[in-house]
């Protein structure tokens, strides 16, 4: 949520910052700003409303300077305007800062600031660290931020230039994601790897009270109170160290492009961990020994949106495998309800970003009262994933697009590794492990047989899109993917949705159901077909329209997208990839912008 970046080296700055945000622009996009300090130091800054091309219009001819720092912002406190646009700076031009995350005694600092003659130009919390910054007398930069850090409570990660400090940049973190990019006689800071793996491969993850000095042939890390820490580089490893993997490739949209990755996004995650001979799976980063997995006694699974939904199939996977009671819960309410931590159960958080702050808080919560916490993640090195005592990467690739269909798919794909890991630690038989394996290794090939269907799903995408509002019903293993399908609908196209559990719906809101409310239900060949039947016939009797997704056309249904059989446990994996194209296709239909919906953005570090 907010994206950061800077440089400093001898390239011009603006240039390469404004490409920096192009890269980060899906974590905030409605304003955006650039600082850079000339040669005598003196900072120049312009902002825009609207998306980092709006910025690039404004930006004069001559804007040279070879550091700079620049955002993309999401709005928190004041509305999207130039004004509220980061970088800020203070009345005479000495400071610019730009911040992620939000300062929660922005109020008391302004009132103080204000009664003391500072008047702000813009509504931000962000502000108030500029003027405090300003107002320091410190001998050095790193101690001015550091003072007027220790004056704010709240969340960020900070980036500052001041024009009597032209050779440097000082950066800080807390609660909001700061990594340093090292290159050769140039230094990069981004709040996301995104922004530098065209520059560089090295990299300097900060921790939570670290601050950083960066200076063209340099670096040096420190906590806030001044110590020294290590700073050592690592390499980014994996699919996001390709920079390709972060191009949009010959699509139209990211959320078509990572649609269409399935396939290959789930033969990574199987790739290197089946195990043929003991028909189980190994999952090295796990960190606990099969007498401990066998002690587990309950499975707590918590994530916000489509995490949430992952980990809602995670825990019917886990329940059905391995026979331990499992359930998910949103973190975002867990982490305020004083949840009760039990020593035998194991809890897992899920992130695709591994930075969602309500996610990582309820991780903090839980470690605070002696529990174990694994992280289920995909980005490598993020804050869950180090804050976690152990856990398993998803190995999605990096996922630009705001809302999350690849990801979701390879975390239920990981939580059926995990709970087939389970249960063969507990009592899943090696015949119902082989049939899993089997069914996991069908996988990709029946995904991509879904996704050749897309002609026909667009056609249906499009006789639906004017709907007013649309039910999405599912039973037991249907239920999850219902609400991730609703939550795609709603997000991308902005047709109103709901999911309901389909035995749910005589309970109140068959109510909604008339001709322009259609239903889309989820009617997997199990042992509740005929359930799921009477559902659609309880539908049909109110003349609402019907979408099934199926394993054979249904009779009471208007129209069925059929889609290959696997084994009942991870049919949930294959019936919501083509409710992801019908999201895609209707909200396309509708000219909604697909990759950057309207009020949303990715990596949710805000409370
Ligand atoms: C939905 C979506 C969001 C995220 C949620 C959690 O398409 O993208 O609901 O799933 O904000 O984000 P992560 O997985 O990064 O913790």
């Amino acid at each position: 949520m907010c994206g950061i970046v800077g440089y400093i080296g001898k390239r011009d700055a603006a240039p390469l910052l404004l490409e920096g945000l192009q890269r980060l622009e899906y974590r905030g996009y409605d304003s955006a700003g650039v600082a850079v300090s000339g040669k005598s130091g003196a900072l120049k800054t312009v902002k825009a409303k609207g998306r980092v091309r709006d910025l690039e219009s404004r930006l004069p001819k001559r804007f040279a300077g070879t550091t700079g720092i620049a955002h993309t912002r999401w709005a928190t406190h004041g509305a999207p305007s130039d004004d509220n646009a980061h970088p800020h700076m203070d009345p005479d031009g000495v400071v610019a800062v730009v911040h992620n995350g939000i300062i929660d005694n922005a109020p008391e600092l302004r009132a103080k600031l204000t009664a003391d003659g500072v008047e702000f130009a813009s509504e931000t919390d962000t502000e108030v660290l500029t003027h405090l910054i300003a107002r320091s007398e410190a001998d050095s930069l790193e101690a001015r931020v550091r003072e007027a850090l220790a004056r704010v409570e709240g969340t960020y990660g900070i980036a500052v230039l001041h024009a009597s400090f032209p050779d440097r940049i000082v950066v800080a973190r807390n609660g909001s994601p700061v990594v340093l990019g090292i290159g050769e006689n140039e230094m990069f800071v981004a709040s996301d790897v995104a922004a530098l793996v065209r520059h560089t491969r090295q990299v300097v993850t900060l921790d939570d009270g670290e601050m950083a000095t960066l200076k063209a042939g340099e670096y040096r890390t420190y906590t806030t109170e001044g110590s020294r820490t290590s700073g050592s580089p690592t390499t980014i490893e994996g699919e996001a160290a390709d920079p390709g993997a972060w191009d949009i490739g010959g699509h139209e949209h990211y959320m078509h492009k990572e649609i269409c990755e399935q396939p290959d996004a789930v033969d990574r995650v199987l790739r290197g961990r089946i195990d043929d001979r003991f028909a189980t799976v190994h999952l090295g980063g796990l960190g606990i020994d099969a007498r401990e997995a066998r002690g587990v006694r309950r499975v707590k699974i918590l994530g916000c949106g489509s995490a949430f939904h992952a980990g809602q199939i995670g825990a019917q996977l886990i329940e059905e495998l391995a026979r331990i009671p499992a359930d998910a819960e949103p973190a975002s309410e867990f982490r305020y309800r004083n949840p009760v931590v039990d020593p035998d159960t194991l809890y897992i958080a899920v992130s695709q970003s591994g930075e969602t702050y309500d996610t990582l808080a309820a991780v903090q919560e839980l470690k605070r009262k002696g529990a174990c916490v694994l992280g289920v993640v995909n980005v490598v090195g993020s804050a869950i994933a180090r804050e976690a005592d152990g856990g398993m990467y998803v190995h999605a690739g990096p996922e630009v697009c705001v809302v999350s269909t690849k990801c979701f798919t390879n975390t239920a794909v990981a939580f059926a590794l995990l709970a087939l890991h389970l249960g063969r630690v507990r009592d899943l038989s090696v015949a119902d492990g082989k049939r899993i394996i089997a069914g996991l290794r069908r996988l990709p090939a029946q995904i991509a047989e879904i996704l050749s269907a897309e002609e026909e799903i667009k056609k249906l995408a499009h006789s639906y899109a004017d709907a007013r509002s649309m039910m999405f019903v599912g039973r037991v293993r249907g239920y999850p993917v219902a609400r991730e399908a609703s939550l795609k609908l709603k997000e991308v196209s902005y047709v109103h949705a709901e999911a309901y559990p389909a035995s749910e719906l005589k309970h109140g809101p068959l109510a909604l159901i008339e001709p322009d409310v259609p239903s889309v239900a989820i009617v997997p060949d199990d042992e509740l077909l005929e359930k799921n039947r009477a559902t659609l016939e309880e539908i049909k009797a109110r003349h609402g329209r019907i979408l099934a997704v199926a394993h054979a056309p249904q009779e009471a249904a208007d129209d069925t997208i059929v889609v290959p059989h696997n084994e009942p446990e991870l049919d949930p994996v294959l019936l919501g990839i083509p409710l992801q194209l019908l999201a895609y296709h209707a909200a396309l239909a509708l000219g909604r912008d697909i990759d950057k919906p309207r009020n949303l953005a990715k990596s949710v570090t805000v409370e």
